[in-house]
């Protein structure tokens, strides 16, 4: 909202569930978890590539989310491209891919969905406030990351 300021007038309006497109597309576009790693208990072989025992994998969560070939122009914060999203579970991975009842797709992903809805739609239509010069930063080596000043506000308002 502190970046694209036009989101948050569009947010206190919320026409047509614009508040889930935008939700949607902060969980694509920020890393909420850049990656996730895993050992290989046994060897296999998945797509002409073998694991071998006791490798440490890490996928590339932040990547798949910023593939080109998935997303279009990924560096651009567009929540209206997920009006048109095909519900892909593999393409967005925010909170792990697959299907939540037989994949690796977290199973708390609808609850976080809606804490943050309630949460910015408050932040959009009930209150004001300031943010103060910062580092907005994140660092993508980490999990999880978040900005390196966290986000700090101050002189908050509320709206009667
Ligand atoms: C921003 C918040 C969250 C993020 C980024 C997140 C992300 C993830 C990721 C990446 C996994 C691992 C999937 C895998 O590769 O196996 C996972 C698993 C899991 N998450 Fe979340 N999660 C979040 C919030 C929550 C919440 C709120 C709950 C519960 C209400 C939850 C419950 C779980 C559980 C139980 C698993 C393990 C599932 C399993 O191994 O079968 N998560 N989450």
């Amino acid at each position: 909202m502190y970046e694209h300021p036009d989101c948050r007038i569009k947010l206190a309006r919320n026409e047509d569930n614009y508040d889930l497109l935008f939700v949607q597309e902060i969980r694509r576009y920020f890393p909420f978890t850049p990656f996730v790693g895993a050992r290989v208990r046994n060897d296999f072989v998945w797509s002409n590539c073998l694991f071998k025992r006791n490798t440490l994998v890490l996928l590339d969560v932040y990547g798949i989310d910023h593939d080109s070939r998935l997303w279009k122009k990924p560096y651009e914060f567009q929540p209206e491209r997920f009006r048109k999203w095909d519900g892909n579970p593999y393409s967005f991975i925010p909170q792990g891919g697959g299907d939540h009842y037989d994949g690796h797709r977290c199973p708390g992903e609808m609850v976080v969905v809606e804490i943050m809805k309630v949460s910015l739609g408050y932040l959009a239509t009930k209150v004001n406030y300031n943010v103060p010069r910062q580092n907005l930063t994140y660092p993508l080596r980490r999990i999880p990351t978040l900005p390196k000043s966290r986000f700090i506000i101050n002189k908050v308002r509320r709206i009667y």
